[in-house]
């Protein structure tokens, strides 16, 4: 039986350190979902000092905790073995990676349409997401039932305390997001139910934000000049803002507050974790756009009391935390 389900997503535009805290939040529970997207996802985890990359399986696999890849995710089997392969080889428990069998497989004709016509108009990772989700819709895809090995094969039992992981963040979810600048999943905590739970069973929602806004790929919001402003660029170089899927230079700009309290409130978020603030420490300006102004702060402390006392009121709860290569 199910005890509670709490639900981990990105409020912002993806890199903001999701992986991280469902990877010290994880240990906690006793399995771990992802309910969206597939390997155009990248999480970054430490554990005893060393740096881990993983493109589909929850970060709850470093903590040996059972991890499911749920229906509404997509997956390109090559890519999943490779995963598996490489946390086999950290020495982990691969038994404990489940799929939906109604997850839907991502074909090489999906990852050449990707290449061909949406990588260079929209910024995509070129993963073959986008004609991935067009099949699945048209109800001519292929499933993992039918590909993968049957040991990997989840049977839809959850029980216990259930951690689900978002990928991609509110701005790339196809409904919230700026379209079409978005990616073709829901990537909101609504979409968690997908993974056959009922809302009822919802207890904690968790948002994570970082103290200055980033964005892997195309979008109206990030102008290609703002990468080269020599502040932003500081902040790339030092906060390592390159992407863990593309290695793609991330464009920077500082926190948007007005956009994040409405990714607070349309989302239910109740708990928030606001990564890499050491980051700005180290440039040592202090900025946050707040109505369409941006407002300069001396110093940390002061910029941390305005966050707060702007930030939308149904945040019950306020994690700081700084980037771990920098701790
Ligand atoms: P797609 O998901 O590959 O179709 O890409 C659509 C948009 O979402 C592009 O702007 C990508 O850069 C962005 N995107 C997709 N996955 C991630 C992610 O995990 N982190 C950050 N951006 C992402
Ligand atoms: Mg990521």
């Amino acid at each position: 039986m199910i005890k509670h389900v709490d639900i981990i997503f990105g409020l912002a535009w993806g890199d903001e350190g999701k992986g991280k805290i469902t990877y010290n939040l994880s240990k906690n529970y006793d399995v771990i979902c992802r309910w969206n997207g597939g390997s155009n996802a990248g999480h970054t985890i430490y554990r005893d000092g060393k740096k881990y990359k993983t493109h589909l399986v929850p970060s709850g696999i470093f903590n040996h905790k059972k991890c499911v890849v749920g229906p509404n995710c997509i997956l390109n089997p090559e890519e999943f073995y490779n995963e598996i392969e490489y946390l086999k080889n950290t020495g982990l428990d691969v038994s404990l990676i489940k799929v939906a069998p109604n997850a839907h497989i991502i074909t090489e004709k999906h990852i050449e349409y990707d290449k061909q016509h949406l990588q260079q108009k929209l910024g995509t990772t070129g993963k073959g997401i986008a004609p991935c989700y067009s099949d699945k819709m048209l109800r001519c895809g292929k499933l993992a039932k039918d590909v993968l090995d049957k040991k990997y094969i989840w049977d839809g039992e959850l029980n216990g305390n259930i951690l689900c992981e978002g990928a991609q963040s509110f701005w790339l979810d196809i409904n919230f997001g700026v379209y079409p600048y978005v990616t073709s999943s829901e990537t909101l905590p609504y979409a968690a139910c997908s993974l056959g739970f009922s809302p009822r069973k919802i207890r904690d929602i968790i948002g994570v934000c970082k103290a200055y806004d980033t964005k892997s790929g195309v979008d109206p919001r990030f102008p290609e000049d703002s990468v080269k402003d020599p502040m932003f660029s500081k902040i790339i170089e030092i906060g390592q803002e390159y992407g863990t899927t593309t290695s793609r230079k991330r464009k920077v700009n500082w926190m948007n507050l007005t956009l994040l309290n409405y990714a607070i409130k349309k989302s239910g978020c109740d708990i928030l974790y606001s990564n890499k603030w050491d980051i700005l420490d180290q440039v040592k300006i202090y900025k946050i756009i707040h109505n369409h102004t941006v407002i300069e702060f001396e110093n940390k402390e002061k910029m941390q009391k305005f966050f707060e006392e702007n930030l939308s009121k149904e945040i019950k709860k306020i994690h700081y935390s700084a980037h771990p290569e920098t701790l």
